[in-house]
């Protein structure tokens, strides 16, 4: 970013828990690294109301807290950036307010017209706040940019989000729209593109001519913590699947783009979603699988079932995990499976994607195992980043038996390389204007048509069950017969990349 782009950075849900955890002390790791520019405030805008003072205070210990770098001599320099302003969000009036507090920040500390408006608000306020902005003029670029932040859900299904599309297509345009779905700000899944466009040995077998199927895992070993009441609107479907996993999906399955120019990348993740074949609605019960935690004991400790957590229905049918088959439908793609699944209370926090070759025309080592998925390639977003091949190798000594070894690389290897924070890349990029790792109105679109029928069914249709998996285990057992061949089920990750099965550490 040029340093004399100077701008406002205004947070709306400053005293919420992601302005704590994640934006502040993301923003002040982009200070420390002197990546912000030269003239720069940041105002917090909420509800309750703070002083600019206990505001900067409360701000200070959540960067020491929550810490993104290792470097805390700097805080006092940044916090004195930092303003905050009391709103009523659904009162027209106190934008005017609002509005005056930018203007005479921007006298003050003789910053120009350009202006972030990151939204970390409950989901019911996106249509209301921009379009309060709009009225007090405050999306007018003719005094500099203004950019707006939304961060997900984006719509709780197709019918909302179009909905609120049109809210805020009236008074944004597109490419002043930054949605952030924070998968793509992480390090490993924009490897992902690096993986497979720097490497002529991964492209010729990235088809349907030699692939098998393509498996993409996101587990937690947390359950629903202190969110029961936000999980009762959304699942596991809404909450990972719609927008993390599938745009993971594209990320794996797009064409090269003719450029990095963010519309180039974008165009082709675009044409991915778009080739996703429907699920009918009779398909539904065969290619889905729902489940959800009950109370179990892990370690000697009692864990609540998802209906005792606090802010849940005792008798919710909300999913906390989540299996769907599905295709994409191109040249590439055709007749290859693609499986998401996704579920809180597993046995450990992992996520990766895993691409599972075809076996050998004919199995000449018969002697060995027979293995229909000896092939792999993982690509380990979290933790303990990095990339595994699985392939098959001679057991010395006599006969030719075969045995699956690994290759392997972590990014910890790379020890002099700090790995920033997703959101610190977001918020970063969004202050360049670069759009390539922000979720495009279509994708998400495109994202709700292709789920629609399956929360359509989950909703409506009694007969599709709700699988009850005691907690710390890997879901409903019948999810393995997701994965159609006989031979496979689906990767049982551990914590260390180069490990799987049931005896690991997780
Ligand atoms: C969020 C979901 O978007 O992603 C959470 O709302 C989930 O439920 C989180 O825990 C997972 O993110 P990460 O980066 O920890 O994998």
């Amino acid at each position: 970013m040029n340093k004399n782009d100077s701008h406002i950075y205004v947070i709306f849900g400053a005293s919420g828990d992601l302005t704590k955890r994640k934006l502040v002390p993301a923003l002040y790791a982009l200070f420390v690294q002197d990546l912000l520019p030269e003239k720069f405030a940041l105002l917090g805008v909420s509800r309750s109301e703070f002083t600019d003072d206990a505001f900067r205070t409360s701000m200070e210990s959540a960067i020491s807290e929550f810490k993104e770098i290792d470097d805390n001599s700097h805080i006092q320099e940044f916090v004195k950036k930092i303003y905050y302003q009391s709103i009523q969000f659904n009162d027209a009036s106190t934008y005017l307010l609002l509005k005056q507090r930018i203007d005479k920040l921007r006298k003050d500390e003789k910053i120009g017209g350009n202006t972030v408006f990151y939204l970390s608000t409950p989901p019911s306020l996106y249509g209301i706040i921009p379009q309060h902005l709009a009225y007090v003029g405050l999306n007018s670029q003719d005094d500099g940019w203004k950019r707006l932040i939304i961060e997900k859900p984006f719509g709780y299904d197709l019918e909302s989000a179009l909905i609120l599309k049109d809210q805020l297509l009236k008074d944004w345009q597109e490419e002043q729209l930054f949605r952030i779905d924070h998968y793509l700000g992480k390090e490993t899944v924009q490897n992902l593109l690096v993986t497979r466009f720097s490497n002529g040995i991964f492209e010729p077998l990235w088809n349907r001519n030699y692939i098998h199927h393509v498996e993409i895992t996101s587990a937690e070993s947390i359950g629903v913590e202190k969110r029961g009441g936000y999980y009762e609107t959304s699942g596991a479907l809404r909450d990972m699947v719609q927008n993390h996993l599938l745009q993971v999906a594209a990320i794996t399955a797009m064409e090269s783009p003719s450029s990095l120019e963010p519309v180039a990348i974008r165009n082709e993740i675009l044409k991915v979603f778009q080739s996703f074949r429907p699920i009918k609605k009779v398909d539904v019960k065969t290619n889905t699988i729902r489940g959800q935690y009950l109370s179990s004991t892990i370690k000697d400790e009692t864990i609540a079932g998802y209906r005792q957590e606090e802010g849940v229905n005792p008798k919710s049918i909300t999913e906390t995990y989540a299996a769907i088959k599905f295709y994409i439908d191109n040249w590439r793609w055709g007749g290859v499976p693609f499986y998401i699944r996704t579920g809180k209370r597993l046995p450990t926090r992992v996520t990766e994607v895993v691409i599972h070759f075809k076996p050998t025309p004919h199995f000449l080592f018969a002697s060995g195992p027979v293995c229909s998925s000896c092939n792999q390639l993982v690509i380990r977003i979290q933790p303990d980043e990095g990339v595994l091949m699985k392939f098959g190798m001679k057991t010395p000594g006599a006969g030719f038996e075969v045995q699956t070894v690994n290759m392997d690389f972590h990014y910890s290897d790379l020890t002099h390389q700090r790995i920033p924070s997703a959101y610190e890349r977001l918020i970063y990029d969004s202050m360049k204007g670069d759009s390539t790792l922000f979720a495009r109105t279509e994708e998400v679109i495109e994202a709700w048509k292709f789920l629609s029928p399956v929360i359509n069914c989950w909703k409506d249709e009694k007969d599709v069950p709700l699988y009850g998996y005691p907690a710390g285990t890997w879901g409903p057992e019948t999810a393995d017969d997701l994965i159609e061949d006989k031979e496979m089920t689906w990767r049982y990750p551990c914590k260390n990349l180069s490990d799987d099965g049931i005896y690991c550490e997780l």
